[in-house]
């Protein structure tokens, strides 16, 4: 644990709570923040187009008020999925350009334009990825930090082991890293940083919490979920991506014999979000979900947490070292 990043130092907790699509709100994003840790949306949450001008503002104004009153919110962040000369892409990154958004999050393609725009206002793009080739490409495209989204993660999760990647791209970058896939707790959170990385990136527990756009049954089926409810499949979205078998078995389909598709027809197709919206995405770390507290609340637990952890593994390495006193 001897890496940190500017980033880092002004948060309560080193945790990115990642862009949820059909999930993130404003009302999230400024809980997370001044909860102090990294809250974030995808920009495509906002629509029409004009209503993410309306959703920065409501945030930049909530975290500025928290500000004159004496607080200290952490920075936020905007998904932007890469998709050059597409309307909706160019006219999200002016938006979000116009508004000095301080942290973006790139996925997909090549950060190289938005790292130059970004940059140009002092502001931070972290590209998301799931192997080291992505990681050396996104480098290569100016992006300042890398997210590793790992196995287990929800939504679409790379395949790789946490420990496998962390320690690859840290053979060759030791800028910021953020780590994802089933971190649901405080101790995660600290374990991330034994491997390497800088911050957690968590999305699912923050799904099953009070501010949440997910509709209650999506919350309650968190709640009730375990690791080996969680499928990994290509079949809705073209992209492999982690699942809430039960809400597959909701909508009539047998999750363990999910028809075969191909991956570009799903994604040619284009009509994912309508066709596939009651079916939920989750990581593995939901066992660790026990309830649908309020942000604040869960970060406060979060905290806890993290110290209990920290706490128990200084008495495990002070006891390893009287251990090796005696010995020697
Ligand atoms: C329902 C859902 C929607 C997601 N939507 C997006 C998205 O729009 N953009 C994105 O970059 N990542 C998206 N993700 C992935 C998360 O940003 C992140 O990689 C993941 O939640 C981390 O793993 P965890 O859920 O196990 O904590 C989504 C994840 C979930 C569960």
């Amino acid at each position: 644990m001897t890496h940190s990043h500017a980033l880092t130092q002004g948060l309560r907790l080193p945790i990115l709570a990642s862009p949820m699509f059909l999930v993130s709100n404003p009302e999230m994003v400024i809980a997370q923040c001044r909860s102090g840790i990294v809250g974030s949306f995808p920009a495509l949450n906002a629509r029409p187009q004009q209503a993410l001008a309306v959703w920065l503002d409501q945030i930049q104004a909530a975290l500025q008020a928290d500000r004159d009153a004496g607080g200290q919110p952490a920075p936020y962040a905007v998904n932007l999925v890469i998709r050059p000369q597409a309307e909706r892409f160019e006219a999200d990154l002016e938006t979000c350009v116009q508004h000095r958004v301080p942290i973006i999050i790139t996925s997909l393609g090549d950060p190289s334009r938005v790292a130059q725009r970004v940059h140009a206002y002092g502001g931070l793009v972290l590209h998301d990825v799931t192997s080291a080739r992505h990681a050396r490409r996104a480098l290569a495209g100016g992006a300042d930090g890398l997210i590793l989204v790992c196995a287990g993660a929800g939504g679409h999760a790379g395949a790789l082991s946490p420990f496998a990647l962390v320690n690859e791209v840290r053979r060759f970058f030791d800028g910021l890293i953020v780590l994802g896939g089933a971190i649901t707790d405080g101790r995660a959170v600290l374990a991330a940083q034994a491997l390497g990385a800088d911050m957690a990136y968590m999305g699912t527990r923050f799904i099953a919490t009070q501010e949440s756009s997910a509709v209650d049954g999506y919350k309650n089926m968190l709640v009730s979920a375990s690791a080996s409810d969680i499928v990994y499949t290509p079949h809705f979205s073209g992209i492999s991506a982690n699942y809430l078998k039960p809400s597959i078995v909701a909508a009539g389909l047998d999750p363990d014999n999910l028809p075969t598709v191909d991956p570009a027809e799903v994604r040619a197709a284009g009509d994912r979000q309508k066709r596939w919206k009651d079916i939920w995405g989750a990581g593995q770390g939901v066992g660790g979900i026990d309830d649908v507290p309020a942000i604040a609340e869960l970060v406060d637990r979060l905290e806890a947490e993290y110290r209990a952890a920290q706490q128990a593994l200084r008495e495990q390495l002070d006891a390893a070292a009287a251990v090796q006193g005696v010995t020697a």
